[in-house]
């Protein structure tokens, strides 16, 4: 009787858990409501875990080894509150790899401990999930590791010839002797092999990740966080927990649209994703010699942009490095008193991370409805008088649509030379995250406007005011 009793309290608080995550991501689809849904999904998690550390039981038994788990959760905590609190809004893609390389692991590490569990009598599905959760959790795992290596320049793109059919046969032999397991009766012992698939799904991880390079990182990031809540929501399979599946449904399924809608954005296929192939490596491009370009003096850029009609921003990582936001949201201010129409064209992969440039704007109070996406800025640069560039590159690199040889052909960009005038704001001639030149900086109507971000908005706004 008190055994049901607190089993049914446990699937109420499990209900709660699972109903909060929901809640969360749907409120994470706006900046106004994004951080109270990370609180309503983090407070359905606690839930979730108290509920289990006082009411799970597994044949009358409660949960044990409290000091492990509990010494667990304070290390964790510790390392996970220090981190996110230290980490610079430009290296947050690093730490969100590194998360994701964790629920890899030990997604991974939960189908190697209930493979040691298997009896004979095992059910096929139950052998499924556990093979699945392995090769998805490692792979996600070594890849999320190599990502973060790339991410914060500690390891280099690395390509050979042959990686993409490498790559495919890697994977076929990983699925193939998956499939074995799965139907049992092997020549070898099962242990063997099943250690076998989790070197080579570890190994496949590294591989497909290692070679791609330039622009094309934040679909493989996002591809890899897919794989790590499917990853999760075998776990919870395994272990009959809804808050685990529900968790790793959701954020296998949100991970995947994601990875589908950057696939759109670059103009990739999810074949070239997972052969690991696509986008020539910023090591082998031959970056090619520096475009001839023009100047435009601060004072010069100030009285054009105060008597437009309608002026871009089209933010990019740098203004995210020179944590320029704020200023920028003043200088918008600005101009908007003076009659401008001032919009900011987005581009799905500006800066390092997934919507890094509406984060970045928000933290700024910057409007929502002044945000405009890429097809909408496209429709308007045509009726635009100044496309304004704020540390942004490869986003606004003609090479995607004009040069097959470029490794970013073929993504989508931000138009902007069908404005009446770009300004180009950036430190030197340097090239983007995709190690290419830009010929957008040579063209007639463009003009640089060299300086660190937020010097160069706070002078502007001193022009603008002095006009
Ligand atoms: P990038 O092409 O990386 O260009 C950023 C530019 O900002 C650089 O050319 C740099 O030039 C300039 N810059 C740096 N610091 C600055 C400062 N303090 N003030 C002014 N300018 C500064 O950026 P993007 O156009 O936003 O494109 C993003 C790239 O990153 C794409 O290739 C994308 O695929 C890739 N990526 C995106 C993600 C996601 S999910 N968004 C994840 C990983 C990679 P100087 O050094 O000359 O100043």
């Amino acid at each position: 009787m008190m055994h049901n009793l607190t089993a049914n309290i446990l699937s109420v608080c499990y209900l709660i858990g699972s109903i909060s995550f929901i809640i969360g991501l749907k409120m994470l689809a706006h900046p106004d409501t994004a951080r109270r849904g990370n609180q309503v999904s983090a407070a359905g998690m606690a839930i979730a875990i108290i509920a289990t550390l006082i009411l799970y039981q597994s044949d009358g038994m409660h949960l044990h080894n409290y000091a492990w788990i509990a010494g667990a959760l304070v290390i964790g905590a510790v390392i996970g509150t220090v981190a996110a609190r230290k980490v610079k809004m430009t290296a947050m893609p690093e730490l969100v790899s590194i998360f994701n390389g964790m629920g890899g692991l030990c997604a991974a590490l939960i189908s190697i401990i209930e493979f040691s569990r298997l009896v004979p009598a095992s059910p096929m599905l139950h052998i499924l999930i556990i093979i699945a959760g392995l090769v998805i959790g490692s792979v996600s795992f070594s890849g999320s590791m190599v990502a973060y290596g790339k991410l914060s320049g500690k390891v280099k793109d690395h390509a050979f010839s042959w990686q993409r059919s490498f790559n495919l046969i890697l994977l076929t032999v990983v699925l193939l002797l998956g499939a074995l397991l799965i139907r049992g009766g092997l020549p070898v012992s099962a242990t063997y092999i099943f250690y076998t698939l989790l070197v080579l799904s570890v190994s496949y991880g590294i591989m497909f990740v290692l070679p791609i390079g330039g622009a094309d990182m934040p679909v493989v990031i996002s591809l890899l966080n897919a794989c790590t809540g499917i990853a999760t929501a075998c776990g919870g399979f395994l272990y009959n927990n809804p808050v685990m599946l529900t968790g790793g449904i959701l954020v296998g399924s949100a991970g995947m649209i994601l990875t589908i809608i950057m696939c759109k954005a670059m103009n990739r296929s999810l074949l070239n994703v997972l052969a690991g192939s696509f986008g020539a490596t910023a090591s082998n491009v031959v970056s090619g010699k520096e475009e001839a370009h023009k100047e435009i003096s601060l004072s010069d850029a100030a009285t054009a942009m105060a008597y437009a009609k309608k002026v871009m921003i089209v933010p990019g990582y740098g203004l995210a490095v020179a944590q320029a936001q704020n200023t920028c949201h003043e200088l918008e201010k600005l101009l908007q008193e003076k009659g401008v129409e001032v919009k900011y064209a987005i581009h799905p992969v500006a800066g390092r991370m997934p919507g890094h440039m509406n984060v970045l704007l928000a933290e700024a109070n910057v409007s929502y409805d002044l945000l405009l996406d890429m097809d909408q800025s496209n429709a308007e640069f045509p009726t635009t008088d100044i496309a304004l560039i704020l540390g942004a590159n490869d986003v606004v690199n003609p090479a995607a649509e004009d040069d097959p040889k470029s490794p970013i052909y073929g993504m989508k960009i931000l138009d902007v030379s069908f404005s009446k005038m770009v300004i180009v704001n950036k430190r030197t001639m340097k090239p983007g995250y995709a190690g290419i030149q830009n010929q957008l900086f040579s063209q007639p109507n463009t003009s640089m406007l060299f300086g660190d971000a937020k010097d160069i908005l706070q002078k502007l706004i001193t022009e603008i005011k002095a006009l």
